[in-house]
């Protein structure tokens, strides 16, 4: 009689501890197998590097898989790269993969009476061995050394450095964090040999990267090479034969990657030490979680993407839930209508910010609201509509839609969207309009990169690049939808007319060379130098004056330049200045802005021009030129150089912020540290967090803010301070803070002391209520703890508090 499972337990464990200890196998021969049930029987490469075995995946379920062997990792903890069976779990009883005598490699589940799960499908009459190589590669070998079966031939998620992605094969993301089974992205090459992203979902599917509505051609992929293979190496270059590259971040260091699709839909490569057991992401192909990956809140839900808590769905007003907790399901109208266009039950619901992607009725162009209303209103399965200003200016064009799909928060979207609903149904303006703060809970989704920057050596500028990458990123993405809103509702013509199109409608413009040759007179009226390049005077053919910057070291390729160029060109805001063009011509890279009167803060600051009304403008303007950057592009886009160099004021004395995004403009391959220095800031007005090693979040453009209004309403500079300083540093920075400190808190009268902090060229002609308030704001936002710190929007907020009661 066996002895009962609690006494049999502990033995268990201490056999399967004892195995632990045994060493793995190098290699699997015929007829031996390899079993689930011990955890020594574990193929591992020649210098230790992968582990192949059984691999935990679920309760009591199995993958047979190759992973990075790793001392700190166990079980589901490791970093799976390959899975036979990922479809289709075995039991962690009396499973086993076996090389048959015939040269077949099977993997039966043994709680299934025996059944083949996966099998490599190999015949070899001579010998034959399964072996694990150091590239992470697991393969059967026949007796004169030739390969019958590799999984290199039959990627899953992943692909490892020197393993080919083909014609024949593709990577398909895992369903969920912990579901190893195939999701619903896959990266493959296209029937035009282009390698794209699509989401394939169980009702739609769409291609999501490249860009579907820019022409391959004009991202420089190329058509015409049908080998149709890409490679990472293992320095973290990436080449495809579509001729589309990129370095890793990392580029050039001994490490080890991979190059995931992941769960969210976003193709990225990863990076670390041996031995270390975090993860970096070195690349990714969107550059953000945006909620434009496809297919991320299903049918009427609206995703909405915040980079600390990732992607959210959230229901259209008056629908619910279709399956609670799984978004993909999408949500159903919580009301009926008894036919969808009887006129007198229906009204429309105006929701802001929102727009949904594709599935339009028609599109009726220069229409009017009503007509747009009418239209839909008649139509029974039309569910809302679109009515935005056309591309081309003036008219207005209307899109009725009979699905809300790939819905998301768009706060730079200035169209209108209405939802058809009963007329008898009642919203809260919390319903309408603060959508996000009641969507579902954040599902633990990607982890959000590594910003931390370290200081020393290269990998800390190589960190750095990739933070401010994705930062750039962020750009990328809105700029993403705003292509998008203007281009994709002709999806019937996706050609390069779009492209012109849309330069025609936002008035951004590729220049030649000569042109911005001729319109600056051969460079001869220089304006300024700032980072990265020197900025001249230039009269455009249609007489426009602009400011056309010509950049140094900005080695970038044309096309990606240009990818770059138009999407800081589509950034938009009253206090943001406007990009009109650029050149991109053999090595010349120009950029080409609109021309600012009345130069920068920084020629401003002792000008008699400069009265109080004006600089008390230039701070709360600043300011929402700043928020708008951080919070309507939801938080991604750092500005990392903010001074009074790079605050350019208008004719009207309003301030337009410069400068932002601009080293994704210049070559990230080969940053010197000279380079590097530039990028990430100026003395004196740099945070605390970039010389400390802290993350870098938004409040280091906050801390240089309140460094720029500390000098604007003294008259101190930080900067010129610091050289006269001996030995440099940011002696006078940390002087000028505490210095406004101790003043405000000296004893005294309140009006005695602004009048000792206060610039004299203001004369003493200034609104002491206000000045307090602004230099309290300047205080707060040069707090050491980063958390101190209000946010941009806070600032606009306290200043303006003040503005009608005084
Ligand atoms: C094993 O790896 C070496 C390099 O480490 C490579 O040259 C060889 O082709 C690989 N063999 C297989 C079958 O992957
Ligand atoms: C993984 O997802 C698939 C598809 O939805 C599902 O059938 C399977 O049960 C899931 N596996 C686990 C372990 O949750
Ligand atoms: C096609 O791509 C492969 C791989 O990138 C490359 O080796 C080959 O030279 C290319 N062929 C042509 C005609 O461009
Ligand atoms: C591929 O890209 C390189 C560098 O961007 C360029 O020089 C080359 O002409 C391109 N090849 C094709 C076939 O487009
Ligand atoms: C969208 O939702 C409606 C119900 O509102 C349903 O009938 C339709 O099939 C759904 N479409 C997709 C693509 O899921
Ligand atoms: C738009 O329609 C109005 C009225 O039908 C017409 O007068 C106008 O010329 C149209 N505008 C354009 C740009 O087509
Ligand atoms: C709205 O009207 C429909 C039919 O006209 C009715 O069934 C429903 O109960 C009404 N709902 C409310 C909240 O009054």
């Amino acid at each position: 009689m066996a002895p009962p499972p609690s006494l049999l337990l502990p033995l268990f464990l201490f056999l399967q501890s004892c195995r632990l200890s045994t060493s793995a196998l190098p290699s699997l021969a015929k007829r031996a197998s390899l079993s689930v049930e011990d955890p020594g029987d574990v193929l591992v490469s020649p210098s230790g590097v992968f582990s192949a075995g059984f691999f935990p995946v679920g309760d009591n379920a199995y993958g047979f898989a190759v992973w990075f062997s790793d001392h700190s990792c166990s079980g589901a903890n490791c970093t799976p790269v390959w899975m036979a069976n990922r479809e289709a779990p075995v039991n962690g009883r009396r499973s086993a993969l076996s090389l048959l005598d015939s040269g077949n490699l099977v993997l039966t589940d043994a709680g299934d009476a025996g059944a083949e799960v996966w099998s490599s499908g190999t015949r070899s009459g001579s010998a034959a061995e399964l072996r694990l190589n150091d590239t992470g590669n697991l393969f059967l070998a026949d007796g004169s050394g030739g390969v019958l079966w590799q999984s290199f031939d039959s990627p899953t998620n992943t692909l490892l450095p020197q393993q080919p992605l083909t014609r024949n094969t593709l990577l398909i993301s895992a369903r969920s964090r912990y579901n190893y089974s195939s999701g619903f992205y896959k990266l493959y090459f296209d029937n035009d040999n282009v390698l794209r992203l699509l989401f394939d979902g169980p009702s739609i599917s769409g291609v999501y990267w490249p860009y579907p509505w820019v022409s391959s051609n004009q991202l420089g992929r190329f058509l015409y090479n049908s080998s149709r293979i890409a490679v990472l190496d293992p320095l973290g270059r990436f080449q495809s034969s579509d001729n589309y590259s990129f370095s890793t971040s990392d580029y050039g260091a001994a490490r080890q990657r991979r190059m995931t699709l992941d769960f969210d839909g976003n193709l990225r490569v990863y990076s670390r030490e041996r031995g270390s057991a975090v993860w970096a992401v070195t690349w990714e192909a969107l550059s953000s979680i945006p909620c434009f990956i496809h297919g991320v809140c299903g049918n009427n839900s609206l995703c909405s993407y915040d980079p600390a808590k990732g992607r959210s769905c959230s229901c259209v007003p008056g629908y619910v839930p279709k399956v609670p907790g799984d978004w993909s399901a999408g949500c159903v109208p919580d009301f009926t209508f008894s036919d969808g266009c009887v006129t007198d039950e229906i009204r429309f619901v105006k929701l802001l910010y929102i727009d949904f992607y594709g599935y339009d009725y028609n599109t009726i162009f220069n229409t009017t609201l009503e007509t747009c209303r009418q239209t839909c209103l008649k139509l029974c399965n039309c569910r809302g509509f679109q009515y935005s200003k056309s591309s081309s200016g003036g008219t207005f064009d209307c899109y009725p839609k009979i699905e809300l799909l790939n819905g998301h928060n768009l706060p730079s979207f200035t169209g209108e969207f209405f939802i058809k609903v009963p007329k008898n149904k009642t919203f809260t303006v919390d319903q309408l309009v603060k959508r996000t703060q009641y969507s579902c809970p954040p599902t633990p989704e990607v982890k959000i990169l590594d910003r931390t920057y370290s200081k020393k050596g290269k990998n800390g500028a190589l960190n750095f690049m990739l933070w401010f990458a994705c930062v750039v990123g962020g750009i990328e993405i809105v700029v993403v939808f705003l292509v998008w809103f203007f281009l994709i509702r002709n999806q019937q013509d996706v050609t390069s007319a779009h492209q012109s199109y849309l330069l025609a409608a936002t008035g951004f413009k590729r220049f030649t060379y000569d042109e911005l040759k001729k319109a600056t007179r051969n460079f001869s009226k220089e304006i300024g130098r700032g980072a990265g390049g020197i900025v001249y005077k230039a009269l455009l053919p249609d007489d426009r004056v602009a400011a056309v910057k010509v950049l140094n070291n900005a080695t970038t390729g044309e096309a990606d330049f240009l990818a770059e160029a138009s999407t800081i060109g589509r950034v938009n805001h009253m206090n943001l200045i406007e990009m009109w063009g650029y050149c991109a011509e053999g090595k010349h890279r120009l950029l080409v802005y609109e021309f600012m009167e009345h130069g920068s803060l920084a020629q401003n600051l002792s000008s008699p021009e400069l009265h109080w009304k004006r600089r008390f403008d230039i701070a709360v303007g600043t300011a929402k030129g700043l928020a708008y950057l951080h919070e309507e592009c939801l938080e991604w886009v750092l500005h990392c150089d903010v001074k009074p160099q790079n605050i350019l004021i208008d004719s009207d004395y309003q301030p337009k912020v410069a400068d932002f995004g601009l080293s994704k403009l210049m070559d990230r391959g080969k940053v010197t540290n000279s380079d590097f220095s530039r990028i990430r800031g100026t003395r004196g007005y740099m945070a605390p967090e970039w010389v400390s090693n802290l993350s870098i979040t938004s409040k280091v453009d906050v801390y240089s803010y309140g460094i720029v209004m500390l000098e604007m309403v003294t008259g101190i500079s930080p900067t010129t301070s610091v050289h006269s300083l001996e030995g440099g540093g940011d002696a006078k920075q940390v002087q000028l803070v505490p210095w406004a400190r101790n003043k405000v808190n000296e004893p005294g009268r309140t009006g005695s002391r602004l009048k000792e902090m206060v610039d004299p060229a203001l004369k003493g002609d200034y609104d002491p209520k206000k000045m307090e308030v602004l230099i309290e704001v300047a205080l707060r936002c040069v707090e050491e703890d980063k958390d101190a710190r209000p946010t941009m929007s806070q600032v606009v907020e306290m200043l303006l508090r003040h503005e009608n009661d005084g």
